[in-house]
């Protein structure tokens, strides 16, 4: 028999954050383990992660990001986040942040819905133009063109890979 797998994306509350935060953890270690530039250094341990979306959970809380979980045969297997714009002169601004699938998980769709429903979350708060960046040449740099991101430019040696070689990074933008 075969089981179709079904991916569910869940928008989670500060409590549910906070009910995930292994899940949470576990995705972004993965992820860092396996060379992705989102901001942190190799080595990165579990408790690392746990307090990275402790912090997330307050802003989630406080109204000042959305986080979105995707989950596959109820473990949680990807996220990505909607961080508002801080100025009182942005009030329709937001960045995407913190897109990430496991490497178990990957090249099965789960970071497309996981931008639909964000995109579709943004609007629904007030947003119509949302802006990222990503490491130049990385699997996400395709996917945000591939859905109708709007390329900016590139930032030579913008930030460090896990492994502490300098990267370039890519602006996005993109109207909702
Ligand atoms: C970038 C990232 C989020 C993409 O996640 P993903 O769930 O694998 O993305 P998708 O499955 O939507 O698309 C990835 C590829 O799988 C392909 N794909 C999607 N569904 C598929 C399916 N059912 N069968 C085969 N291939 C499929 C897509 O066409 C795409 O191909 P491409 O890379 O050759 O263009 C993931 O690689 C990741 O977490 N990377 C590390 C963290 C990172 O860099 N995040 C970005 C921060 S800005």
């Amino acid at each position: 028999m075969t089981v179709t797998e079904q991916i569910e994306i869940r928008r989670l509350g500060a409590t549910e954050v906070r009910a995930q935060l292994d899940g949470l953890a576990a995705v972004l270690a993965d992820c860092v383990e396996g060379g992705a530039g989102v901001g942190y250094i190799a080595p990165f341990t579990h408790e690392e992660g746990r307090r990275v979306y402790e912090a997330y959970a307050e802003d989630v809380e406080q109204g000042r990001r959305i986080l979105l979980a995707a989950f596959s045969f109820g473990a949680l297997v990807g996220t990505v986040q909607i961080v508002f714009a801080p100025h009182p002169n942005q009030p329709h601004r937001a960045d995407i942040a913190r897109m990430l699938v496991r490497r178990s998980a990957r090249r099965r769709g789960i970071a497309r819905l996981l931008m639909e429903r964000a995109e579709s979350e943004a609007r629904a708060a007030g947003k119509t133009l949302l802006v990222l960046d990503t490491v130049t040449g990385g699997d996400a740099e395709r996917l945000y063109t591939r859905l109708g991101w709007t390329r900016v430019g590139v930032i030579p040696g913008y930030a460090l890979s896990p492994n502490g070689r300098p990267c370039d990074t890519t602006v996005f933008w993109k109207a909702v």
